[in-house]
Parts: structure tokens; C-alpha cells; sequence
């Protein structure tokens, strides 16, 4: 059986940073505070699952391939060895979680993989971009799995798309092989607070995010190291009241379509979170020289802009605007800033299953 995934990625609004400290063995990646997030539609990771036949007795076997799936676009990530061991470890995670969260959903379910599964994955997104791809691959590895441990893949992949709390109980399974992935799973705002993942109703006009990709180096420090070093800065203490007030603000802001406090809250939060890096223990930074260009030209130029002005763990800036001004954004960035490639994306809904076949 072959089934072909797709899963977006998406950009937070208020920042996930900071991971509970858990005993070895408990749950992975609970948040110390809540986030929220916009879920992108074609900045996204399509994923291939092919299951060859059982052998009677034996443990299926994992392989990931660096190949394109078929049908797809984009080019195929290259991770290192260890990235590589941790996205088919979650296979295993997914094999001893999923079947008995179908089995609570009403779902027909086998137990283990019936076979060995070979793995290929493609990005939309260059890798050069600096766009973080773990969200949308963890989120399409955890959805594939799902699709082949279930004894009926098309009734399976209808109930998905309806199935909201499906949805949810799969977040929670890609959020332990990687945090930001279990906001891929609805769409287009997503609220995520402890364990719990959910879709937040929107009277905002639709949006798009414009990547302004300024730097395409690799990351000095990966998100997970991040997570950690923050708790040593001294702006730590009362990190978790901020972003927990500045989320429920930005939730309340998406329900009554205030776009003001959205682009002041997000621009608030993703300071925050960038202070927390220059002032922790070694202190780091993701800005580089055309990121500093890029935010002063906004401010100097663009102060009362209807634009909300975000960065991840990296240089690149998002610009989240409503799509009936995208064009006119990308102008005034591609003027000024005519080195600098600038990705267009619009808001999405979060995986789906594109294929199966026998
Ligand atoms: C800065 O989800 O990449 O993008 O759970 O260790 O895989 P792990 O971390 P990851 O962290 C993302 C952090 C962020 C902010 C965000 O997306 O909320």
C-alpha cells in the first residue's frame, strides 16, 4: 500500500518557548505556555508511506529514503544522521499510540504495522529558506502512520477531514516527536495549551505570510537548545504570565476580528522571546545584518502599518498581512529589498490524506 500525506507548516502568533521539565519516560514537549499559531496551506511537507507486506513474526522495519514522493513538489529535506533516527523513532511512538486513539474514535485499527515501511518526504520550501520543517514533517509522518494502521484508509481519511477531536488526538501524538507540529493539524488559527490542541473561530479578514528570507545560513542554535537556554536569561521569571495574557488577548482579538491587537500582541510576543535569547546564558541571537535592515525600514517607514511583524528561532521575517494588500507588500519589500526572495503563502487548514492506493 502507498499513501501520500500533506501536512503545512504554520507561524506562531504567540511563541511556543520553553519545554516542562518531565520525568524520563513521561510525555515530550509539554509547553510551559500556551501558544497560538496561523496555519500556512502551500509551505508545506508532502510525505509518502509505502508498507510492503508482513512477515509473519517480525517487528516491521523502518527505512526513510532520500527520494521524492510521487506527486509531489518541492525538494527533499537532508537531515543528519541523528534527525534522521529521531523522525522514524516517532514511527515507533506513533505505532504504540495511535492504535488505541483509533480504538477510542470507533476506528477499526491493527495493532502494529502489517509490514516494513520505506519513508520519503519532500519540502515545498527550499531548505535554504531557514524555515523550520519540523512541524509539517512530524505532523504528515504522524498522519501517514495513522492512515496505514487503520483497517479501512478511506473511510479513515473522510472521518478526518470532519473529525475535529480526531484531529486533535493525532496533535497530541506528533507533538511529542516535535512541539510546533501539533498546530498542523487544524486550521486557520490554533490555539495549543498544555496537551490540547483546538481551532479558534476567526472574524479576521483571511491572511497571508510574507517570508522575507534575508539570510538562508544554518541555524547556530537549533529550537530545542533554544527551549532550554531562555530559562537561564533573567527576563525568564514571568515569561509564562506574559505570553499566557498576550494569548488570551490575541485569542479574544481573532474571535472579534480586532486585527489592531493581533499585530500588536504578535509583535510584542516575538520581542519578547527574541530578548530572551540576547540575554540568556551564553547569550545567542538569530539576526543577522538584512534582518536589522528589514525591521528598521518597517519602523522608520511603515510605523502605522496594518502588518503584523513576527520572526522564529531565525533571521527571516514574517510579515502577516490581509491578503487583499499582498501584492502591494510585496512590492514595497522586493523595492527596497530587491536581494532579499520574499515566499508569499495564504492561510490553510492543517494535514490531509491526498492518496492511497493499494
Ligand atoms: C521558535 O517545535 O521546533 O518556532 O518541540 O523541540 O521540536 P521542538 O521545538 P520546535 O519549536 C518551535 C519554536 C518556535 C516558536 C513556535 O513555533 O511557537
Amino acid at each position: 500500500m502507498k499513501i501520500l500525506v500533506r501536512a503545512p507548516s504554520n507561524i506562531a502568533l504567540v511563541k511556543y518557548m520553553g519545554k516542562k521539565t518531565v520525568p524520563v519516560g513521561a510525555q515530550t514537549n509539554l509547553p510551559e505556555n500556551p501558544s497560538l499559531s496561523l496555519t500556512l496551506s502551500s509551505l508545506c511537507t508532502f510525505l509518502e508511506l509505502r508498507i510492503s507486506a508482513a512477515r509473519a513474526g517480525e517487528e516491521s522495519a523502518f527505512r526513510l529514503l532520500p527520494e521524492m514522493p510521487g506527486d509531489s513538489r518541492g525538494e527533499v529535506p537532508k537531515l543528519t544522521p541523528l534527525g534522521g533516527e529521531k523522525f522514524l523513532k516517532h514511527l515507533r511512538r506513533c505505532e504504540a499510540l495511535l492504535p488505541s486513539i483509533l480504538d477510542r474514535n470507533g476506528i477499526p485499527a491493527f495493532s502494529h504495522f502489517n509490514g516494513d515501511l520505506e519513508v520519503r518526504s519532500s519540502n515545498t520550501f527550499p531548505q535554504s529558506a531557514g524555515i523550520a520543517s519540523s512541524a509539517s514533517s512530524f505532523a504528515a509522518l504522524t498522519l501517514a502512520a495513522g492512515t496505514a494502521l487503520v483497517k479501512e484508509p478511506i473511510d479513515f481519511s473522510k472521518r478526518w477531514k470532519e473529525d475535529s477531536k480526531l484531529r486533535g488526538d493525532f496533535a497530541r501524538v506528533s507533538r511529542e516527536g516535535s512541539g510546533s507540529s501539533c498546530r498542523s493539524f487544524h486550521g486557520p488559527f490554533v490555539a495549543w495549551e498544555g496537551a490540547n490542541v483546538s481551532e479558534i473561530p476567526s472574524n479576521l479578514p483571511p491572511l497571508s505570510d510574507l517570508v522575507i528570507i534575508v539570510s538562508s545560513g544554518e541555524k547556530k542554535v537549533g529550537s530545542t537548545e533554544a527551549h532550554s537556554r531562555v530559562k537561564t536569561s533573567p527576563s525568564w521569571p514571568g515569561r509564562v504570565a506574559r505570553a499566557s495574557e498576550r494569548f488570551e488577548g490575541v485569542r479574544s482579538a481573532i474571535i472579534h476580528g480586532n486585527w489592531e491587537s493581533v499585530i500588536q500582541l504578535a509583535g510584542v510576543d516575538s520581542r519578547d522571546m527574541h530578548e530572551l535569547f540576547s540575554s540568556a546564558e551564553p547569550p545567542f541571537s538569530y539576526f543577522e545584518k538584512g534582518t536589522e535592515s528589514v525591521l528598521d525600514f518597517l519602523k522608520r517607514e511603515h510605523r502605522d502599518a496594518r502588518v503584523a511583524v513576527t520572526l522564529d528561532a531565525g533571521p527571516n521575517i514574517h510579515l502577516i498581512v490581509p491578503q487583499s494588500e499582498e501584492q502591494y507588500w510585496k512590492r514595497v519589500i522586493s523595492d527596497r529589498f530587491p536581494e532579499f526572495p520574499c515566499l508569499i503563502d495564504r492561510e490553510g487548514q492543517g494535514a490531509e490524506v491526498l492518496k492511497i492506493l493499494p
